[in-house]
């Protein structure tokens, strides 16, 4: 007789709708020339970014959150109101408090809805995916709501050329169903954290290690601040190691992927990773000349994209890949 409790028996869970949401502005790399000293032909050589979008005054993080969810959604023929956990994963939130997830339940009317947010940068959306599925796999929940969500535009030096050529604002969205009668589940999942880089890449101003007071700056920027070139050596090497953990994981080789959605930070860390894999490049999904590094938002924009675009087709197998800050990475492959 085993002493251990119980292990509730888990459900399979499946991706039953995508969405996402750019804002309308589109800042090109010449457009910075104009700001700082840099050039289009260094920004698209070193990173692949050609453009990103910028989210207008008064456009907040939940509303273009909000925006994607109701996409997602409307593609899962799933109401708002019948929605019962929100996940938003974001690290440029509305407010300090409350979650901008709570921002999200009200603009969507997803009144019934248990909603907070996770803060684990650009592999937030993966951790998120990760919480709802084993949630909605346990039946503590009957569906789930997944969004990767940034307004980065607020919280970039637009004078600091090392950083402000990076970023840019945006949304996507996932609807999370059990999966009774086939069509789909994900297969598996990795996480990993190594706090001890934390400096390498954050946000130093603004929380309560250097608060911003009435009536004075914090005394750190609420900016981010990245060692680029160290952040590139652990993204490449976390990223081909959680790939291959979720791949393992899952029961497949590398030859059992029919599409890599990688996140979007850098062109020349997607070609290390796909070379390291071993993997056919044109299998691999890349929109970062469109919108830059968009953190949370940018593997669920990624993944709503190439669903739209019709490059993930039934029964196709997907590896979600992503590395941030933290350091925190995280992967998934999806059976679709
Ligand atoms: N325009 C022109 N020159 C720039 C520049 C810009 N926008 N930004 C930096 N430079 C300069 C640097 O000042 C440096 O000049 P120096 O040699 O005179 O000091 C030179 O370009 C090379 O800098 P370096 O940092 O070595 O460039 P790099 O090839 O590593 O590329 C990044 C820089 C940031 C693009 C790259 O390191 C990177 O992508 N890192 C990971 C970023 C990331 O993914 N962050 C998010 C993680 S999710």
């Amino acid at each position: 007789m085993s002493l251990e409790p119980e292990t509730p028996r888990s459900c399979p869970v499946r991706v039953a709708g995508t969405g996402s949401y750019l804002p309308e502005r589109v800042m090109t790399n010449h457009e910075l020339e104009e700001a700082v000293d840099t050039s289009d032909e260094w920004i698209t050589s070193r990173t692949g970014i050609r453009e990103r979008r910028i989210a207008k005054e008064g456009e907040f993080t939940s509303h273009m959150a909000s925006e994607a969810a109701r996409r997602a959604l409307d593609q899962a023929g799933v109401a708002a109101i019948d929605i019962e956990l929100i996940i938003v994963a974001t690290i440029t939130p509305d407010t300090l408090t409350p979650a901008t997830a709570c921002y999200v339940q009200q603009q969507i009317g997803a009144f019934k809805a248990v909603a907070f947010d996770v803060s684990a940068a650009c592999s937030g959306f993966l951790y998120a995916m990760e919480l709802a599925r084993h949630s909605v796999g346990a039946g503590a929940f009957r569906n789930a709501l997944i969004i990767g969500a940034e307004k980065l535009s607020a919280f970039v030096d637009w004078n600091d050329r090392n950083t402000c050529v990076l970023f840019g604002d945006g949304a996507g969205a996932a609807v999370l169903l059990p999966s009774t009668n086939g069509g789909g589940r994900i297969l598996s999942s990795t996480l990993g954290t190594d706090g001890a880089q934390a400096e390498l890449l954050n946000i130093p101003g603004g929380g309560s290690a250097c608060p911003a007071l009435p009536g004075a700056a914090p005394a750190r920027p609420a900016v981010l601040s990245m060692q680029g070139r160290e952040v590139f050596k652990h993204a490449v090497n976390a990223m081909r190691q959680a790939a291959n953990d979720a791949i393992a994981a899952a029961g497949l080789g590398i030859a059992d992927i029919d599409l890599i959605i990688p996140h979007q930070a850098n062109l020349r860390i997607i070609d290390a990773i796909v070379e390291r894999l071993d993997f056919n490049r044109e299998n691999v999904f890349i929109n970062l000349d469109k919108y830059g590094n968009t953190s949370a938002a940018a593997v669920a924009i990624a993944l709503d994209e190439a669903h739209r675009e019709g490059r993930v087709k039934p029964g196709d197998r997907i590896l979600l890949v992503a590395f941030g800050a933290g350091l925190t990475w995280a992967s998934a492959v999806i059976e679709w």
